[in-house]
């Protein structure tokens, strides 16, 4: 009997299947040979959540949850946040190699070169109420973009998807500087291509009379260093979106688009906004052990903690950690920097959060830090969005030429009623609806 198999025993018909084991892994698929009878549709595996599911083979992230270990492409993060820039990380992730002097030189400029928005997105953006909240203007224009660009719904053809990755990762920081400068008023800056991927976000966030915008090479440095740690994540609930959406051939503009509106929940991206909200709530390190008791007793999470893969520290929360302290050389300390080192001590100390193996995430010291560099908390979420695009369009690339993907379309076990009586208008009494 083969070693690589799983034999399983249906006790309603007495049968024995034997399925194989491969990476770990059984196909659900191979369930469905398992029936009670003719009419039977097969077993099915129940997975809300995808707690247990491995929905596709990927190369590009490799997690180790319990070890607290990140790697792209086999490369250690702590070893490309160190080493690298972003540019040059997204190319690792989407072609699969670190570039070459040549190669990064030429990626530079293709990227560099379609950092403008046509003038009628820029028309677009001018439309949304002036107190739009960054994400929603980002995911909506990421979206708009696909009205601009009809030749990426071709998304089997290498060279129309190559296009459109390299428009997505040169137009996301001008679409993110420019909802910023909507929220505030101020005239929306065009591109600089003299600078660097993340000084020219800065220039196009912050540039006023200045005939040329210069950034703080640290903060430049800290910001691409931050760009590198959000790159890629594996399956997460955005590039679950990503990868859900573009398996029916969608173009990556709007995928992209759903990928992003994924991320803006307060569960997952959005949590950065939280946590500052939340370390403004508690005020002081006075009332952190308050708050850590309703956090205890259910009332409320602690953002920023948690994570359904790490069960270990979050190897980014390190990096930036870390890099939270060269901003603040140049910026001057954050105040709520004290309140979150105290909730994570004590977090850390605490039986609750043992148990649970909950650590501080990606999201816990990163706002800390864009508020440092200047950034409103409303565009942190924008902030991660950014860079997590070279990921989403990764993980895309992977979806579309990989043979065994289909379009996504899960099985769900039906809980309604069985075929009902229809009964006319006149003939139907008030029923009490719950509105929970
Ligand atoms: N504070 C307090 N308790 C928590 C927290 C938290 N932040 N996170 C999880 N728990 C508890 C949870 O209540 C549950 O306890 P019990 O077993 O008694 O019911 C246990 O820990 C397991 O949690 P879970 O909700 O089953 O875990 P999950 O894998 O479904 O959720 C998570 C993961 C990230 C959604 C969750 O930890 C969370 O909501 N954290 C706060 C939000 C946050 O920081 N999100 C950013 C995630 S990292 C970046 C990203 O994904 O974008």
């Amino acid at each position: 009997m083969s070693q690589s198999a799983l034999t399983i025993t249906d006790n309603r018909t007495g049968m024995t299947y034997t399925v194989p084991i491969e990476n770990g892994t059984i196909r659900a698929t191979d369930l469905r040979q398992i029936k009670t009878g003719p009419e039977d549709f097969g077993l099915m595996t129940y997975d809300p959540a995808f707690m247990n599911t491995a929905s596709c083979r990927s190369a590009i992230t490799y997690i180790d949850g319990d070890k607290g270990i990140l790697r792209y492409r086999g490369y250690p993060i702590e070893v490309l946040a160190e080493h690298c820039t972003f540019l040059e990380v997204a190319y690792l992730l989407l072609f699969g190699e670190l570039p070459a002097a040549p190669e990064l030189k030429n990626w530079v400029h293709d990227i560099t070169h379609h950092t403008m928005l046509h003038e009628t997105t820029k028309k677009f953006m001018e439309g949304f109420r002036y107190d739009a909240h960054p994400m929603a203007m980002f995911v909506s224009t990421v979206a708009a973009l696909s009205s601009v660009y009809p030749e990426a719904r071709q998304v089997h053809d290498p060279h129309i998807r190559l296009h459109q990755i390299q428009r997505l990762i040169g137009k996301v920081p001008s679409i993110a500087a420019m909802s910023y400068r909507h929220n505030v008023g101020f005239p929306y800056v065009y591109p600089d291509n003299d600078l660097s991927y993340a000084e020219n976000f800065m220039n196009m966030l912050w540039k006023m009379v200045e005939p040329k915008y210069v950034a703080h090479p640290a903060i430049a440095r800290a910001l691409d260093v931050l760009f590198i740690l959000h790159a890629d994540h594996e399956q997460n609930c955005g590039t679950n979106a990503m990868r859900s959406v573009s398996s029916a051939q969608t173009d990556p503009y709007l995928s992209l688009a759903s990928a992003a509106s994924a991320l803006a929940g307060p569960l997952h991206g959005g949590a950065n906004e939280e946590v500052l909200k939340m370390l403004d709530e508690i005020g002081s390190k006075a009332n952190v052990p308050a708050y850590i008791k309703k956090v205890k007793e259910g009332h409320i999470k602690l953002m920023g903690f948690g994570h359904r893969i790490y069960k270990n520290y979050d190897p980014r929360a390190k990096i930036i950690k870390w890099t939270a302290e060269q901003v603040f050389q140049v910026t001057g300390r954050n105040p709520k920097l004290d309140i979150a080192l105290e909730l994570e001590r004590i977090a850390l100390e605490d039986e609750y959060f043992i148990k649970r193996k909950l650590y501080p995430n990606v999201d816990f010291y990163s706002g800390i830090m864009y508020q440092a560099m200047g950034f409103r908390p409303e565009m942190f979420t924008v902030l991660f969005a950014i860079p997590r695009t070279a990921g989403w369009l990764a993980q895309w690339q992977e979806l579309i030429t990989d043979p065994e993907q289909k379009i996504a379309r899960p099985r769900q076990i039906y809980t309604g009623h069985d075929v009902r009586q229809f009964v006319p208008i006149e003939k139907r009494t008030p029923v009490a609806i719950s509105r929970e």
